[in-house]
């Protein structure tokens, strides 16, 4: 059996040596060879390494208009379940608010006469009070390395922001309706505080967790969607969220299933040398209808579970 520091030694001297290169002949390899059986299978392994030897942390990073796949179709099934014009989302793990400001701003484009109410909550109260006020700077600041506008056309600014002095501040029919906490989404208490709600969105953090401490933070998320309603849930370990999707008989939204896995340029291109890396969407693999879904109707008795 090896010890502690044998494994750690191992890791030093072979592991990341060993992806050190690999990455520097990965980058050189011709786009052709990204729709290879071989490319995807390496770099599978490859990905499987960085997580093993990565110390997962939480990051802030995000973008408005992030994936737009996933804000169209959000719009789209929230106008569905909508209940006498209200619709009432959560939204995990929303840092400075970009997200949650992309999701109001389509909804309301597209479904002017809907009522949307929105529980944003995020674990960090630093971030959180950047997300109330709605105000940015122009230029990346302490708090977020990103480029949080650079996904935007200048329309789109114009759209949605007030710009003044090098400051950009959300317009007050974006903000209205927005309700923001700090919470954990791990909480299994949560439910019983903020209720449930017809659409839960949990983007993007759970693959900066310890894959055990992320499943057991998706399986308490599940509890806040309402009976019928839907849950997003990209930048989880993909291993993690279809074993789950199984267990609880989450169904698939179809829609827009690869569109969506493809619509965030910067996990996909980072994979496989970031742990939040994603894989390409895979169709040669049997479980890709599960794998790559991140959008599923949950706790519905109308409509039969995903059979593999
Ligand atoms: C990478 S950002 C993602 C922001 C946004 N959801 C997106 O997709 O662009 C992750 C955010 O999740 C927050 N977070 C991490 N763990 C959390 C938890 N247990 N509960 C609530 N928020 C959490 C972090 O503070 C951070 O602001």
């Amino acid at each position: 059996m090896t010890t502690k520091s044998e494994t750690g030694a191992l890791e030093k001297y072979v592991g990341r040596p060993f992806l050190s290169v690999n990455e520097r002949v990965w980058k050189r390899l011709p786009k052709s060879a990204a729709a290879t059986a071989p490319y995807h299978a390496y770099g599978t392994f490859l990905h499987s390494l960085v997580c093993q030897y990565s110390d997962r942390n939480q990051y802030h990073g995000t973008f408005f208009l992030r994936n737009r796949p996933e804000l169209q179709l959000l719009s789209k099934l929230g106008a569905e379940k909508a209940k006498a014009g209200a619709l009432e989302i959560a939204v995990l793990g929303c840092s400075n608010g970009a997200e949650v400001y992309s999701i109001v701003w389509t909804i309301r484009k597209e479904h002017p006469d809907l009522k949307i109410s929105v529980y944003a909550a995020d674990i960090s109260p630093d971030i959180l009070e950047i997300a109330k006020r709605g105000v940015y700077s122009l230029k990346a600041n302490d708090l977020m390395d990103s480029a949080i506008f650079e996904r935007l056309s200048e329309e789109e600014m114009q759209a949605m922001f007030d710009v003044q002095d090098g400051r950009v501040t959300v317009k007050p029919w974006i903000r209205e309706g927005i309700d923001f906490q700090i919470a954990d989404a791990g909480d299994p208490k949560l439910v019983d505080r903020v209720g449930q709600y017809q659409i839960v969105v949990a983007n993007r953090f759970l693959c900066h967790m310890a894959p055990p401490d992320a499943e057991r933070c998706l399986r308490n998320l599940a509890s806040l969607v309402e009976p019928g309603g839907y849950l997003f849930v990209s930048g989880v370990d993909l291993d993690v969220r279809a074993r789950v999707a199984l267990d609880l008989k989450w169904v698939v939204a179809p829609e827009a299933m690869e569109e969506i896995h493809e619509g965030d340029p910067s996990v996909r291109g980072d994979w496989p040398w970031r742990w939040w890396g994603l894989e390409p969407f895979t169709r040669t693999r049997r479980d890709w209808g599960i794998r790559y879904a991140s959008v599923f109707r949950i706790g519905s008795a109308d409509v039969p579970a995903l059979q593999l």
